[in-house]
This record gives C-alpha cells, structure tokens and sequence, in this order.
C-alpha cells in the first residue's frame, strides 16, 4: 500500500512512518525539515521523504492510506498572552487538514476503498485554560472529521479518528512532562493496527 503521513519528522508521524514501512508499505513521509526526513529516509528506504510546509503548501498524489498527524502545539491561553497564536495553529491544525482532504480524498472515494486517519486528542474533551488555542483547533479538527465521517459513509473509504492522550514527544519541550505519559511508538502501533484492522470511528489511547 501507498501511505502519506504528516508531520513525519519526529513524534507520532515519524513513528507511524516508520511502522507502516517496517509492515512493508511505501510511504510517503511530509514535513518542513529537510534533515530530519532524509535522515529517516536513509534508515528506511520504503520511506521517501517530502519537504513541504502545510500551511500554505498542498501536495498532491495518490494513496491508499492518509495519516493526518502534523499539527502545531503552542502553549497558553486566547486571553493575555503577548504573542497570539491562534491564527498560525489554525492554518495547520484545520485549514491544512481541510485542504488535504479535499486534494487527496477524491482517488479514493472514486476507486470506493482506502483509509483516511486522522490524529486527534484527548484535549477535545475537557477544556484546559493554558492550552485554549491548540485544544480549540483540535475541537474544530473533530468536528471536521465527523463531518468527513458522513461524507465518507458508504463509499467504502474507512476513517478513524486516533485520539491519544499526552505522549512524549518533541511538543512537549520547555514544560514539564506529565505524570503519566505515551510514547509515540504506542500511538503508531494504534495507527498501523486501525488500518490493518480495519478499525474505523474515535478511538482513544492513553499513558
Ligand atoms: N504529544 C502529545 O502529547 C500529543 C497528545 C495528543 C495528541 N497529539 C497530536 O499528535 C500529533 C503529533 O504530535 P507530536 O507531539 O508528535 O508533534 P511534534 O513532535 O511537535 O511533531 C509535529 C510534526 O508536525 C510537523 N509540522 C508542524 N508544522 C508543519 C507544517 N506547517 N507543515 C508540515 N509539517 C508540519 C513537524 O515537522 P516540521 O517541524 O519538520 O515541519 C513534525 O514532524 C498532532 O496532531 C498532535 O496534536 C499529541
């Protein structure tokens, strides 16, 4: 199979990346850092990497799997911060992710088969003030999804939506890592495990 992963860099997608190519899949590996996705390419040449910025940026092709997972965390509130960012985690969070479903979805629903996953989390379900800005693109995120979800019924494309809790990754650099915690790999072995298995609707994960 042919996947396409965002933010395949580091964290959740560079985990998911790597599982799908050790399960044997070619996958196609999206992020803006050059390095990093031509270090992971060279370790695993199922992998090819594409050096894109998804804020303004859409890529085209044709896959049988779609793993949404790049996003944008920005700590901090709406309110009183001197630096809003708001605007820049909505550009990536929902606008790039809408934008992508409308180039990469098409083949699919025309041929009535693929998957599309998209990583959610946790903090859609319970508002926390130091983080409103990420958690409320995450909350737009889902409601896209259930939208897509509608869309998609009967077209014999599968979606999911993968919400984990906290997992240790690089977005958690500069605050204190949480008590209880999941790694990426974890997450990845959800994503992997929801395609193969043809496991569809929100599913969680926590540490
Ligand atoms: N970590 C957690 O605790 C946690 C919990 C729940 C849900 N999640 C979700 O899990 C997913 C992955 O999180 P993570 O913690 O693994 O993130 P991460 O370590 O911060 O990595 C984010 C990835 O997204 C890419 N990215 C960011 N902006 C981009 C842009 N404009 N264009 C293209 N790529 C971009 C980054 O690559 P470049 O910088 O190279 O572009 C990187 O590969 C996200 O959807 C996040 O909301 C994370």
């Amino acid at each position: 199979m042919d996947v396409f992963v965002t933010g395949a860099s580091r964290g959740i997608g560079r985990a998911c990346a790597v599982a799908f190519a050790a399960a044997g899949h070619r996958v196609t590996a999206v992020a803006r850092t050059t390095g990093q996705l031509a270090e992971l390419a060279a370790a695993h040449p199922r992998i090819t990497p594409l050096v894109a910025d998804l804020a303004w940026e859409v890529p085209k092709g044709t896959y049988d799997v779609i793993v949404l997972n790049a996003a944008r965390y920005a700590p901090g509130g709406l309110l009183g911060t001197e630096r809003d960012v708001f605007g820049e985690s909505w550009e990536v969070n929902v606008m790039a992710n809408h934008r992508l479903t409308r180039a990469l979805l098409p083949p699919l629903i025309a041929r009535g088969s693929g998957h599309l996953v998209v990583i959610g989390s946790s903090s859609t379900e319970k508002m926390a003030g130091h983080m409103t800005a990420y958690a409320t693109t995450k909350k737009c995120l889902r409601a896209l999804y259930e939208g897509w979800e509608e869309e998609l019924r009967g077209s014999g494309v599968r979606c999911t939506l993968i919400a984990p809790g906290a997992t240790l990754t690089s977005s958690w650099e500069g605050e204190a890592p949480p008590p209880r915690y999941l790694l990426p790999e974890q997450v990845a072995e959800l994503v992997t495990r929801s395609v193969r298995d043809g496991l569809t609707g929100r599913l969680t994960i926590r540490g």
